[in-house]
């Protein structure tokens, strides 16, 4: 308890899925939690829950891809909490399986929008918020897809992306006292992935995903993102930390 005593956190994405599983766990661990989706109804309902359970957390709605969302979210936080220390880049979007051929200049821009421009708007607009506070930590969720090929053109090219865009950041802003990193989560069972799974031989698939053969649950990846957010990650900036099953040691 109390890891994040102290911390103010933005996590977006966080109506459902990973989201929902850190942004909880950051208050549980004592941060004051800004959780944010473009999704509401979902959102607002776990959110009132977990005040009501005694936690330190609100909601708001908010695009990432747009950028005076962006600065409202901020002001929101800082009048509330007074400060802003953690930033997670969470949100983001899974188009199914598309390879280069297949994917139009449409698809691609969206993608592109919300998983990589969304995560940057982020960084971007907290990056300042987060210096005059004297430092803190981002945590980028990317994906394995970010790291090796086959797991679609746009998705992978907005992950790999992201990645590139966490270390660019560690970086340049570590004399900021800032960090930077990326998580690279395999899969995954949340919102994003539980109708994929259902299909015919998806079985199959799964199990040979990874060497533990099996999905991870969201707190599998929040749990790390809390060490991330935690000071006592103080020597860790620019990394991939990879949560898989093995998936990508093959
Ligand atoms: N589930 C997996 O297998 C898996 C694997 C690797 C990486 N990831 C990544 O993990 C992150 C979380 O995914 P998840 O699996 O929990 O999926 P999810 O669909 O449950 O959660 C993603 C959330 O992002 C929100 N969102 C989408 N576009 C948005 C926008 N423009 N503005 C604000 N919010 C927006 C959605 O409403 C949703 O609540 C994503 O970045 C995803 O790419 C997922």
């Amino acid at each position: 308890m109390n890891r994040l005593k102290n911390k103010v956190a933005i996590v977006t994405g966080a109506a459902g899925g990973m989201g929902a599983a850190e942004a909880k766990l950051f208050a549980e661990e004592g941060a004051k939690v800004m959780a944010t989706d473009n999704r509401e109804t979902k959102l607002k309902a776990w959110v009132q829950a977990a005040k009501a359970d005694g936690l330190q957390m609100e909601y708001a709605v908010h695009d990432i891809t747009n950028n005076e969302d962006w600065k409202t979210i901020i002001s929101k936080t800082i009048s509330l909490f007074g400060k802003l220390d953690i930033l997670v880049n969470n949100a983001g979007i899974y188009p199914g399986f598309t390879d280069c051929e297949q994917t139009t200049k449409e698809l691609w821009d969206k993608v592109i929008a919300v998983n990589l421009t969304g995560s940057f708007l982020g960084c971007k607009n907290c990056i300042p918020v987060i210096k005059k506070n004297g430092g803190g930590s981002i945590i980028n969720i990317a994906s394995i897809a970010g790291l090796v090929g086959g797991n679609g053109a746009a998705y992978s090219a907005s992950k790999g992306g992201l990645i590139m865009l966490t270390k660019d950041i560690a970086v340049t802003f570590a004399k900021d006292n800032i960090r930077a990193n990326a998580i690279c989560p395999g899969g995954v069972l949340t919102p994003m992935t539980e109708d994929l799974i259902k299909a015919p031989g998806m079985d199959e698939i799964v199990k040979n995903m990874s060497p533990q053969g099996r999905m991870a649950n969201p707190m599998e990846i929040a749990w790390a993102a809390l060490y991330l957010a935690s000071d006592e990650s103080s020597f860790m900036t620019g990394a991939e930390m990879v949560i898989d099953g093995g998936a990508v040691a093959r």
